[in-house]
């Protein structure tokens, strides 16, 4: 093996409260890599990083600064290329990202593919989504009726169905119809095209819930209640994930049943 080739990457999810939501194996990567690149909520986790690593390097900036146009694409294109260059140096590379590093995160995906496309040691530690603290928090078991989750402005620009007896998570709700990849706000005009187009499944008075899962130890959850007729005037952030409770009792498929033998009855 080339000297070269020794570079490894792993990409490590830090949860989303301060410190106390990663794993031990994704903890030990972090103090035992030669560098660490970062992406995490604020200026705490960072510092909190940092003890535990002397080289962490925040990708932060590679996002548009001080009113600066860019598209996210570019972004990403430019962390990748900069987590590549020092895989491709023979370094240990670890990338902590936080939530699940490849929950609605393509950075990781692609900096793994490319390091293994080059013959490099690349693999991925899950992490503690915004999801799996969505659940705890407002206290739902999505086992029980199913879930969907879609990244909202791909629902909104394809043809999904959203399943209204099951959870229908929208994640980054925030920018919800942005097409240009530049923005990082919607607007309650784009929010109000994406009620019509749910109202097509859920009645306008349907409770759908605003959810911001805790930074901070200190902080509590954000779990807002509102009707889906006023979530254009709602308060929305880069952090919020919006969950549509089910709006339908589940149905039985009576055919399956037949075929099984058995009847609604004898599920209870
Ligand atoms: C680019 S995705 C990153 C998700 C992250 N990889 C994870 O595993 O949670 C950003 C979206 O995740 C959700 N998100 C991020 N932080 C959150 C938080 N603190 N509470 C609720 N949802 C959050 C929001 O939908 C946000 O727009």
């Amino acid at each position: 093996m080339k000297a070269e080739n020794t570079g490894t990457l792993v990409c490590v999810g830090t949860g989303l409260n301060l410190a106390g939501q990663i794993s031990v194996l994704s903890k030990s990567y972090i103090e035992h890599a030669d560098l660490v690149f970062s992406l995490v909520p604020d200026g705490f986790a960072q510092h909190w990083l940092e003890t535990l690593n002397s080289d962490v390097r925040s990708l932060q900036p590679y996002y548009a600064q001080d009113g600066e146009v860019k598209n996210r694409r570019d972004t990403y294109k430019q962390m990748v290329a900069a987590i590549l260059e020092q895989v491709r140096l023979g370094k240990k590379v670890v990338c902590a990202l936080y939530g699940h590093p490849g929950v609605f995160a393509c950075v990781s995906h692609f900096a793994i593919a490319q390091a293994k496309e080059e013959g490099f040691n690349a693999h991925m530690e899950p992490g503690i989504s915004a999801e799996a603290c969505l659940w705890a928090d407002v206290g739902i078991d999505p086992g029980g009726s199913g879930h969907q989750s879609f990244e909202a402005s791909q629902f909104m620009f394809y043809k999904h169905t959203p399943d209204p007896t099951t959870h229908l998570l929208l994640w980054q709700i925030g920018i919800a119809g942005d097409h240009t990849l530049t923005e990082f706000h919607t607007s309650s005009d784009r929010l109000q095209v994406l009620v019509e187009q749910l109202h097509e499944w859920y009645p306008l008075e349907h409770e759908v819930i605003l959810y911001e899962a805790p930074n901070l130890p200190t902080q509590a959850p954000r779990i807002e209640r509102v009707s889906l007729a006023q979530l254009p005037f709602s308060q929305l952030s880069s952090i919020t994930t919006l969950l549509i409770p089910p709006a339908k009792q589940l149905e039985f498929n009576h055919q399956v049943l037949a075929k099984l033998g058995i009847t609604a009855d004898d599920l209870g």
